[in-house]
């Protein structure tokens, strides 16, 4: 087991809106903003990619988000408009090109998909290539954390992400050296129940007075809070350095089949 540090915020309470705090924490422009609900919004169930390789009017991305709220995303009134605006700018009809929000980048047109400007080509592997990182995947265990073609656990991002959110760099990066404190997208609440249980998952919503999470086996659970006597955010990366438990060859195998998946939004 890992070792996992958790930050106590809080016990219960009116203050639980602070929780929060990292979610929504101050981003000045709009866009930003529109982005990290985004993220934080849609990211818990599937990967992003899917959603952002497809083209959609406004219309088209309101249906989108009512059908996701429907199978248990969870959004405001105002942070659904957020999303819907986000999306529409982003990736709206004729929008050929990913418009890498944050950093400001020019699209660039790639064929007939796209990926974000001064980001590489994203590298073709052969059969072979594909079928040894996949077992590698499956043998170092990464799906007791992370997910992928559907398999796997909710605990840390969908693996068919990486290629789309970062460079071969940061890839190989998160693999040999990975940050000790986890991105805000990708942290978990730690709730304790007055009778003892202990659940860890990834939040997706709260309201006066429920909290919705997703666990790692992907259930969607809902727990009142005046059942709860502890409820903490869950900081500390738990993914372990792979520097000593792969060569060098597959390292850089496993690094080059995620890099190859950025764009296509497809598994390989
Ligand atoms: C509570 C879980 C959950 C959340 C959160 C969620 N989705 Fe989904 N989404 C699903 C399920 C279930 C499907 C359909 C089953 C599947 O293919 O995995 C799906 C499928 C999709 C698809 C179709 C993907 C494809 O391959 O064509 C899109 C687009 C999508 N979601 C967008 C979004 C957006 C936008 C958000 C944020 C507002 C979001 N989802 C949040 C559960 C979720
Ligand atoms: C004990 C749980 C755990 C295991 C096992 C694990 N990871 Fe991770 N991984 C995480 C978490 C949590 C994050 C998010 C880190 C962050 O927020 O910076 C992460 C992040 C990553 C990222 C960066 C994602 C991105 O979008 O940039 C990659 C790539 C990755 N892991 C690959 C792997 C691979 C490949 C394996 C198996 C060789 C593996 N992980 C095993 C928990 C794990």
């Amino acid at each position: 087991m890992c070792h996992v540090r958790y930050r106590r915020l809080l016990i219960a309470g009116p203050i639980f809106g602070l929780a929060f705090a990292f979610a929504s924490h101050a981003q000045s422009a709009p866009e930003e903003q529109g982005r990290a609900t985004f993220q934080r919004t849609c990211s818990p169930c599937h990967k992003t990619s899917r959603i952002t390789t497809h083209r959609l009017s406004r219309a088209g991305w309101e249906n989108v988000v009512d059908n996701m709220i429907s199978r248990g995303a969870k959004a405001t009134p105002d942070e659904q408009e957020q999303i819907v605006s986000y999306l529409t700018a982003n990736f709206g009809v004729g929008r050929r090109a990913f418009k890498n929000a944050a950093s400001g980048e020019q699209p660039a047109k790639l064929g007939k998909r796209s990926v974000p400007a001064m980001m590489p080509p994203a590298p073709t592997l052969d059969d072979s290539q594909i079928a040894r990182a996949k077992q590698l995947i499956k043998s170092k265990d990464c799906l007791s954390c992370h997910r992928m073609d559907g398999q796997g656990s909710f605990a840390g991002p969908d693996l068919g992400d990486a290629g789309a959110n970062s460079s071969a760099r940061q890839i190989r990066a998160s693999l040999v050296s990975p940050k000790e404190e986890l991105a805000p997208q990708n942290r978990s609440v730690k709730l304790v129940t007055h009778d003892g249980n202990t659940v860890i998952g990834k939040l997706l919503n709260q309201d006066g007075f429920t909290v919705q999470l997703i666990d790692a086996t992907g259930h969607l659970l809902t727990f009142q809070k005046e059942d709860l006597r502890e409820f903490t955010i869950v900081t500390a990366n738990s993914m372990p350095s792979y520097a000593n438990k792969l060569t060098p060859q597959d390292l850089s195998l496993l690094v080059k089949y995620l890099e190859a998946l950025r764009g296509t939004g497809q598994q390989q």
